[in-house]
């Protein structure tokens, strides 16, 4: 199982995760700061404020990464604090990450920077957020803005992180900022959002002829990987069928192939999706891009929805409706697909109840480059896989997760390296997370990290999983 030579062994984080300074140097309020504001949004009303104080200990942690042997860092930048309210660039904001790339460049750490891990700033959320066109060229401009910053230092660029969240799970699912439960503001959202990316990618290729930077220019998706409960049964193949589209495909079609996938435009047509296309936006959002990033923590099973009713449902109230991590109303996410059951395949679960089974990450990034980047010549990096447990420290804070997510760890990655092996272009691998961090609408309640984060001193701490990478990565292959 060996990796490589050139293989991007890197650790990830995202802004409002772990950065806190909520207020600080101009920074405005995040659609996140709003919602957790929300009563019953996150779990025991955790909020960003703090979080793990990255802001101010941001010398010690690039030290640390560069203490366990990372080679890469993905991060993300806050938009909220590069252009407070959306519109004018911060140099408060801006000189922070100026900062920490300057740190990783010197501890020889290759940065790679998202520019949106979903904290929209408040402000144009009031004016719509992600289902009002002018938020795309907003984005384009903070993007412009940023790389300007920093476009000669970081060669890595990610456009944005898990579009599916920012827009199925937060505008019809209810359980990400804003928490909206209307299908068709997501179907809105898809479309605008992915606008912002291709407008971004323009913006970036454009500065960086000018300057003559090298970009490597990608963007981050989240995969479930749906596979039907029963491999004989029509309606297990449709239900796949359907959530591979609401999932992957309404994303990956556009991105790759310039236009929505018919079926996914016919399961999302009361939600209006191929009502927002707009002439000359497929060409925008096409933009060449450099590499795909992959986000993977779990696949899942589906069948039809039971007593054969129908498969989608079309109002927040029609019986779809469940309880959030907070306590919340949510809804489901799979637009026009909502009914669509998840089957358990009795594999084990982790913290967030996600079953742990590697070799589905194996057969993903096979189906990826076959079917949609192989073609284009484009490479894969895993940009996020990892795992939450509820870990038991002992008395000087160490967590011995070895048999939990260090087992998780082996065996994504050997899955990985097989899937190398059959032919998979993939180039890197990214651990989420470098630390324990604000786990969204489950606050710190979910421990995703591979250093252990005291909240009440921000002690950081090393668990098992993080000195076994650091002998994988130099190593270069599986280590016991
Ligand atoms: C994906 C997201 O990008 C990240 O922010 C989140 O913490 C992990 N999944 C775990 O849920």
């Amino acid at each position: 199982m060996r990796f490589p030579a050139d293989f991007t062994w890197g650790a990830a984080t995202a802004a409002f995760q772990i950065e806190g300074a909520a207020q600080e140097d101009g920074r405005t309020d995040s659609i996140w700061d709003a919602y957790c504001r929300a009563p019953g949004a996150v779990v025991d009303g955790d909020t960003g404020d703090v979080a793990c104080d990255h802001y101010h200990r941001m010398p010690d942690d690039v030290a640390l990464l560069a203490d366990l042997g990372f080679r890469a860092y993905r991060f993300s930048t806050s938009w909220a604090r590069v252009c407070p309210d959306g519109a004018l660039p911060n140099a408060a904001g801006l000189d922070f990450y100026s900062r920490l790339v300057d740190e990783l460049l010197a501890a020889r750490i290759e940065p790679w920077l998202t520019l949106y891990h979903w904290d929209l700033p408040q402000a144009l959320q009031e004016e719509g957020g992600w289902t009002n066109r002018a938020t795309a060229e907003r984005f384009a401009d903070y993007a412009e803005a940023t790389y300007r910053a920093l476009g000669g230092r970081v060669r890595n660029w990610t456009t944005l992180n898990e579009p599916w969240c920012s827009t199925f799970l937060s505008y019809a699912g209810g359980e990400h900022a804003p928490g909206h439960t209307d299908p068709r503001e997501a179907a809105a959202a898809v479309h605008v959002i992915l606008l912002a990316h291709g407008l971004a990618c323009q913006r970036l290729r454009a500065v960086a002829d000018e300057m003559g930077w090298e970009l490597n220019l990608g963007i981050t998706l989240n995969f479930s990987a749906p596979i039907p409960a029963d491999p004989d049964d029509d309606g297990c193949l449709e239900a796949a069928r359907r959530i591979d589209g609401a999932t992957a495909r309404v994303f990956l079609d556009p991105l790759f192939k310039g236009s929505y996938p018919d079926d996914v435009l016919d399961d999302m047509a009361e939600a209006g999706l191929g009502e927002n296309i707009q002439e000359g936006d497929l060409e925008i959002i096409g933009e060449r891009l450099d590499f795909l990033g992959v986000n993977f923590y779990n696949a899942v099973a589906v069948a039809p929805p039971a007593d054969g009713g129908p498969w989608g449902g079309s109002h927040p109230d029609d019986g779809l409706t469940y309880t959030g991590p907070g306590g919340r109303p949510r809804r489901s996410p799979w637009v026009g697909s909502e009914r669509v059951q998840v089957v358990d395949r009795g594999l084990p679960k982790t913290a967030m109840g996600w079953e742990v089974h590697g070799p589905d990450i194996g057969r993903l990034l096979v189906d990826l480059h076959e079917g949609w980047t192989g073609e284009v010549g484009i490479p894969l990096y895993v940009t996020e896989n990892g795992a939450a447990y509820d870990d038991q420290p002992d008395a000087d804070g160490f967590v011995d997760d070895s048999s939990d997510r260090g087992a998780y760890y082996r065996q994504h990655l050997a899955a990985v390296a097989e899937a190398i092996e059959r032919g998979a272009d993939v180039r890197g691998y990214f651990a989420w997370s470098l630390m324990d961090n604000f786990e969204w609408a489950f606050g710190y309640s979910r421990r995703f990290g591979i250093v252990r984060v005291d909240y009440e001193t921000q002690r950081r701490t090393p668990k098992w999983s993080a000195r076994w990478f650091g002998r994988v990565i130099e190593a270069g292959e599986l280590v016991d």
